[in-house]
């Protein structure tokens, strides 16, 4: 295979704050000296009680423990507001456009100081603690930061809900951890249309000891406020002074919470804390994007996911820097949304997704060419692989030839970029990741744990602990070290496959285990199928990824239906519209397969490896089918395969 390699441009390597030279010297350092590395860039934020200890971390699957700077103390929306507020304090850190292309507002410094007071003290008079749990469920609203920080003011530990999710989902993650104050808006607007967030919450607290609701008023849209329960955040917000001392947190106090799909079960509350996740999270944030003082950044995800906390709010408002946000989607009101918005706002640095990419992509290139795009200087991309072609449209008709593309892989887990180029350092290869960022040491495995050398492919695991390292499970730290450190010992296991080349570059191939990644979200295949076998005419489900053109992967339902039920389309359409209603549109099934029968061994379990490969087309190697109780099966299958388009 003959593969393109793009040395870092000119202009970019005459200004990058790491040449490749000072890359490899900081990065040898960072394995090296772990303590002595992160003891110096853990000054990078600040701190009231100084640290004295860097790093104290197992992954002894016996005593799993994480803790950075242990013995700090320091507060996180100091370091994002008030520290600013002297030297940049008229300077914009949110630049928000609306959904509708008519609607922006620039947020400076000074007002961002002024509004997350303010909300903190709101929280106060809701009753919220150092150390409660405060559930938001927001739109892409400047609202949706101010709340963040307030809670990281106060203490509070915030637990985002993305606004796409269910009813259901939301109550599940509000009772998972114990809200009692949620966040919401009366309604979201996204793509011109509107999105029900506190009819959602209504129906996801009936039932929950939840004790307040604050509502943001979005649209003005008629909604039912429950006396007692309800407040209006602007009212509550007239009432209270813009003043509240940011509370003295220590380092390894919770920062927040943020659910995550796994293999197993239901969606896990990752809990990241507050000293070792800024300091990672700013740190990459500068060095990865190469950040300079007065840029215009831009990150596209929403707050509801791990991108949008570390790189829209957390990140860059710690660096001090001028972050975008945008309440839309890509396509409305046309696909040249994003291009139009990087224009009238001068973007310097675009973060996106591949899904996006590829989507905007198929509209065609007049909706790129109106736009001049000449702002730009590093894009970036994060969530699921990205194919070459993506990578070379985006490279030639986006940055123009001239922006580095920081292909960022990460996960919720890692609280921030573990392996991405840095654009004056790393020459890059269309559809990798590259190489690790400071303190981040990859491997790759084999199935029995053993660490493979050179290019080879593997199960990839990161043998030691960074700064920005989730720290368990919330309520649950068995579970943490049963997901990621049982299954190799003394390693954290990404879950993902990954191949490493003559160069060292990490190509990463996506999941090994039961998750699958649509449109670059997380999907455990369990939490689909648990919603499919809760359907009166469901006996049995079972779900697995397969190659989507758009979405990256799309998701493939096998369904046993009750003895007697019809297997028609209506029931199809019922059942997409059961996991859309239970789940979210985001789970909605692609392709359902009425099976009369699964593969399974004699033992009773379900051989998904089979599934899999029908489902993305490889009849020829369908591996071994002997140990099936019954091998028929699998033929009634392949004949009956759902087809792709
Ligand atoms: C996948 C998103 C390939 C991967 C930040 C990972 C990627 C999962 C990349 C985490 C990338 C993320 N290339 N795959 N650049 N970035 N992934 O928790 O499978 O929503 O394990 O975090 O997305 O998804 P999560």
């Amino acid at each position: 295979m003959s593969e393109t390699v793009y040395p870092v441009p000119a202009e970019i390597a005459a200004n990058a704050l790491i040449d490749n030279e000072k890359y490899l010297e900081m990065y040898q350092r960072s394995v090296s000296d772990p303590e002595g590395f992160w003891g110096e860039h853990g000054k990078r934020v600040d701190w009231i009680k100084p640290f004295t200890k860097v790093k104290n971390t197992s992954y002894d699957p016996h005593n799993v423990s994480i803790k950075w700077f242990e013995d700090g103390t320091l507060n996180v929306s100091a370091n994002c507001v008030d520290r600013h507020v002297a030297t940049r304090g008229d300077q914009p850190a949110i630049i928000w456009e609306g959904d509708d292309p008519s609607e922006h507002k620039v947020i400076t410094y000074k007002e961002l100081h002024h509004e997350v007071n303010k909300f903190a003290n709101v929280l106060h008079a809701c009753g919220v603690k150092k150390g409660d749990r405060v559930t938001i469920y927001l739109p892409m609203i400047p609202e949706a930061a101010y709340s963040m920080l307030a809670c990281a003011r106060i203490g509070a530990v915030h637990s985002i809900v993305f606004g796409g999710f269910s009813p259901d989902s939301l109550a599940q993650r509000i009772s998972g951890c114990d809200s009692k104050v949620v966040i919401t808006a009366d309604e979201g607007l996204r793509g011109g249309r509107k999105v029900p967030l506190k009819a959602n919450v209504d129906k996801a607290v009936a039932g929950l000891s939840v004790d307040k609701v604050v509502v943001v008023k979005r649209t003005g849209g008629d909604i039912a406020m429950k006396d007692g329960r309800d407040v209006w955040y602007h009212e509550e917000a007239d009432r209270v002074s813009d003043h509240c001392e940011p509370v003295e947190m220590n380092a390894e106090d919770p920062l927040f919470i943020l659910y995550t799909s796994g293999s197993t079960g239901q969606p896990k509350g990752v809990l990241h804390t507050t000293g070792g996740y800024l300091v990672y999270a700013s740190m990459t944030h500068q060095y990865v994007f190469d950040y300079h003082d007065g840029e215009i950044y831009w990150c596209t995800a929403d707050v509801g996911w791990v991108t949008g906390h570390s790189y829209i709010v957390y990140g860059p408002l710690a660096n001090g820097a001028t972050t975008l946000m945008f309440e839309g989607i890509p396509t409305y009101p046309s696909p040249s949304r994003f291009w139009d918005v990087c224009d009238k706002h001068k973007v310097n640095i675009f973060y996106t997704a591949p899904t996006a990419i590829r989507s905007l992509m198929g509209a065609g290139l007049e909706h790129v060419e109106k736009a001049s795009l000449d702002t730009l200087r590093v894009l970036g991309t994060v969530g699921e692989p990205i194919n070459p072609e993506a990578w070379n449209w985006y490279h030639d008709n986006i940055g123009k030839g001239r922006c580095p593309i920081v292909d960022t892989w990460w996960q919720t887990e890692t609280g921030g970029i573990l392996i991405t180029p840095l654009p004056g350092a790393t020459a890059l290869k269309p559809g990798s990741a590259t190489r690790p960022f400071f303190g981040v040491q990859p491997a790759l495995v084999d199935a029995e744990g053993k660490i493979l050398e050179g290019a080879t492919e593997g199960n990839l695991v990161l043998l030691d602990s960074w700064p920005g390292q989730m720290r368990t499970v919330y309520g649950d730290h068995e579970r943490f070290v049963q997901t990621y450190f049982s299954a190799y010992k003394g390693m954290y296991f990404s879950g993902d496959g990954c191949r490493r080349d003559e160069d060292g570059y990490y190509w990463i191939t996506g999941r090994v285990d039961d998750v699958i990644n649509v449109s670059g979200h997380r999907m455990g295949t369990a939490e689909v199928e648990s919603s499919l076998v809760a359907h009166p005419k469901v006996s049995e489900a079972a779900v697995v990824g397969y190659p989507h053109d758009l979405k990256g992967q799309g998701i493939y339902v096998y369904v046993t239906l009750m003895a007697g039920e019809e297997p028609t389309d209506e029931l199809k359409k019922e059942l997409r519209d059961w996991v859309r209603k239970d789940i979210g549109p985001i789970a909605s099934p692609d392709l359902i397969q009425f099976a009369p029968g699964l593969p399974k061994t004699r033992s009773g379990k379900i051989m998904r490896r089979i599934l899999r490969k029908i489902a993305e087309d490889s009849f020829e190697n369908l591996g071994d089918t002997s140990t099936l109780a019954d091998p028929a099966v699998v033929d009634d299958l392949i004949d009956n395969r759902q087809n792709k388009h």
